[in-house]
């Protein structure tokens, strides 16, 4: 495979119908709320690990500008963040972070809604002449992420690049809207991870498949 490909990310099939709870541990309070494992919090690392590689390799010696969206990203952020930061410790490139956030609504239950509402942004002026890294938990349709890449243009940055932990396989996906893709998933509604459901599920550590009891018992 060559690189580019490699950053696309691993693809997971429609027909995958993820891991038996039993096999894994999880809150036992979302017993009845979910209904497999979809991606173990092991695999999301080792892919996180991978992809901080890419992100030293690309940005050479220019230090990052990390533009982390809220709330479902600040986990995989914050663990990006952390392996970058060790992967510089071990080398002779060394790669300054510096994290921002932005706070971006479109969901309600599982439908995007059809505004973007940048929630919690301050000015963005210190992007200019940076190098930045917008880092997104899920890119869909791209809508989101198109306005917010449109918002941080504006500022002149040197240079901007997107990571996704996942990309999903909608009609009219995003594909190159992201540099950098975790996993490639199918259209369904994933939970876990920092990833919400009305709020609920962040504090799963694996990303999981909603029940439809999970989806009746939470939703607003
Ligand atoms: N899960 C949680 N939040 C989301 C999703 C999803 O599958 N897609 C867009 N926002
Ligand atoms: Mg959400």
């Amino acid at each position: 495979m060559d690189n580019s490909q490699m950053k696309r990310g691993i693809v997971i099939k429609d027909d995958w119908p993820g891991y038996s709870l039993d096999l894994f541990t999880y809150p036992e309070h979302y017993h009845e709320d979910i209904e497999s494992v979809y991606i173990p919090h092991g695999v999301i690392m080792n892919r996180t690990e991978r992809l901080a590689r890419y992100i030293m390799d690309d940005f050479g010696d220019s230090n990052i500008m990390v533009l982390c969206v809220l709330k479902g990203g600040y986990k995989f952020c914050a663990d990006l963040v952390e392996f970058i930061k060790v992967l510089g410790c071990n080398s002779s490139r060394y790669l300054e972070t510096r994290v921002e956030f932005i706070r971006l609504k479109s969901y309600l239950n599982d439908q995007s809604t059809e505004d973007l509402h940048i929630v919690g942004s301050r000015d963005l002026s210190f992007l200019r002449g940076k190098s930045v890294l917008i880092v997104e938990a899920i890119v869909d349709t791209g809508k989101t992420m198109k306005a917010l890449l449109q918002h941080v243009e504006t500022f002149e940055p040197k240079m901007v690049k997107v990571a996704g932990l996942l990309v999903k396989r909608v009609p009219n996906m995003a594909e190159s809207l992201t540099d950098y893709v975790g996993f490639e998933i199918p259209n369904r509604f994933v939970v876990g991870y920092a990833l919400d459901y009305n709020e609920y599920f962040r504090d799963l550590n694996h990303i999981c498949v909603i029940s439809k009891t999970g989806k009746m018992k939470y939703k607003v």
